[in-house]
């Protein structure tokens, strides 16, 4: 680990190398979690797209395999997905793994590929492209359809702001059912990155579908973000329960997007995935080797809220927890006025778990910094119900005047807020323990944080405060 570039993050996925962009085909199969990416093998800026390919055991360590798909003279390989086909569907073996993903030539068209050695290496249909289109038709995600018994295909028309559903009996023929959009949601930028899944409603026997349609620009803070809608699908329309004007977001950071799930999940999770930059200034992160990671594995579930909405509830993947070395307890104390600061365990890279149990009365302040002067920014307001995180001054920031960006997330009317932190040595994320807002945001700090300290308007209480060194 010695020769590391000093912001390629410990314990979040990376390439080895190129440039990375949206997680693509992910799948599970027999213990391994397998992760393909949009990768460019050849500079690290965005190029040349090909499926990288990662595979896992835990979630955690992220083994590099060749890559999976190249471009070819339908055009390069942009975003998709992939599936599991147990009962040999298509005709290429009970238990190929089957990628639909598009090709990005003159115009966009969907093609598939297939892999016998479980999704090592993958072949391509003979019959692409299976799906033609004339508008910017892209980024496929296939899902078994357990009420209809049919496979359901969910791409976007980008610049229309659609989604569009089609179906099929054995992944090769395709046929267009219904389409949603049109005025529902963000519309600010394209839509793309498109997920359809059924989550089932926290403390209920409910289930509800969910549609993510990433959007970029658009996004609550500038720049690219993850949107979803909550409804009912019958193999062929989506309903969406919401008034059209209703926008829900999957994460209040500048840095999730193209945020999609595993294909075949043990024990019925759904395990999402998110590439952890922003369109704005992806391209110009102060990296080298490498551009671009992606974000800490979580799995989602749907929760009612008193506004009689639905909502995705984020939690960090239970594997995470392994992650924790080294405990420190700084138990129970009070906050007032007076800045409290204290000394976090520092190991070599500044790689935290941080859980802190607050009672906050008015606004509380949270600041991580380190010795260089760089410090980020967390405020906690319990009267307007508000989580906000300022990385102004964070450390590296002048590679993007859109870096610089304070984020603001709503939180529940209660004045006791979880919130656990995941610092690795480029990102900050931030989860509150009933899953109701999630954090992802990008730091450069110059060096690692050492210090946290907390201030607050009122008189707010610490009933826990806990941290563990990463231990990877
Ligand atoms: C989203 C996206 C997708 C496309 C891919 C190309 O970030 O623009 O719509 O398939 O990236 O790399």
């Amino acid at each position: 680990a010695k020769n590391v570039e000093k912001f390629r993050p410990a314990y979040h996925h990376t390439p080895l190398y190129g440039w990375m962009n949206d997680p693509n085909g992910m799948f599970y199969k027999d213990g391994v979690w397998h992760l393909y990416y949009q990768f460019n093998p050849y500079a690290s800026v965005w190029g040349n797209m090909t499926w990288g390919h990662s595979s896992s055991t835990d979630l955690i360590h992220w083994k590099a395999e060749a890559p999976a798909i190249y471009g070819d003279g339908l055009g390069t390989i942009f975003s998709g997905s992939s599936v599991v086909d147990k009962d040999n569907t298509s005709g290429f073996g009970s238990g190929a793994i089957v990628a639909i993903y598009t090709s990005a030539g003159m115009t966009q068209q969907q093609s598939m590929a297939y892999s016998t050695d479980n999704g090592m290496t993958f072949t391509k249909y003979s019959g692409n492209p299976i799906i033609m289109s004339d508008q910017e038709c892209r980024d496929d995600k296939v899902i078994w359809n357990e009420q209809t018994n049919k496979w359901n295909l969910v791409m976007v028309a980008a610049l229309e702001h659609q989604v569009l559903f089609y179906s099929s009996d054995d992944l090769k023929h395709w046929t267009k059912e219904g389409a949603f959009g049109h005025g529902y949601g963000a519309q600010d930028g394209v839509w793309e990155c498109p997920d359809l899944m059924q989550l089932p409603v926290r403390g209920t026997g409910e289930k509800k579908w969910v549609l993510i349609v990433n959007i970029n620009p658009g996004g609550p803070n500038g720049g690219s973000a993850t949107q979803y809608f909550v409804g009912d699908f019958d193999g062929k329309q989506f309903v969406c329960d919401s008034k059209p004007e209703c926008t829900k977001w999957m994460d209040y950071g500048k840095d999730h997007y193209a945020a999609v799930s595993w294909s075949n999940s043990p024990n019925g999770r759904h395990t999402v995935m998110a590439w952890m930059s922003n369109w704005q200034y992806a391209n110009a992160v102060p990296t080298k080797q490498f551009r671009s990671a992606n974000s800490l594995p979580r799995d989602i579930e749907l929760f009612k809220n008193v506004d009689g909405e639905y909502y995705i509830s984020t939690t960090p993947s239970p594997e995470l927890v392994a992650l924790r070395g080294k405990e420190v307890k700084y138990g129970q104390f009070s906050v007032h006025k007076k800045i409290i600061s204290k000394k976090l365990p520092l190991n070599a890279d500044g790689l935290y778990e941080i859980l802190a149990d607050i009672n906050n009365s008015n606004i509380t302040n949270i600041m991580l910094s380190n010795a260089d002067g760089d410090r980020v920014l967390m405020t906690y307001n319990s009267a307007k119900h508000t989580f906000g995180m300022d990385r102004r001054r964070s450390g590296l920031v002048d590679f993007s005047s859109d870096f610089l960006a304070a984020t603001v997330a709503p939180t529940s009317a209660s004045k006791h807020q979880t919130l656990r932190m995941f610092i690795d040595r480029s990102s900050i994320e931030i989860f509150d323990g009933d899953g109701r807002f999630v954090m992802t945001n990008l730091v450069f700090p110059r060096s690692p944080f050492t210090t946290i300290s907390f201030q607050s308007n009122g008189r707010s209480k610490i009933n826990n405060l806990k941290v563990w060194n990463i231990k990877y």
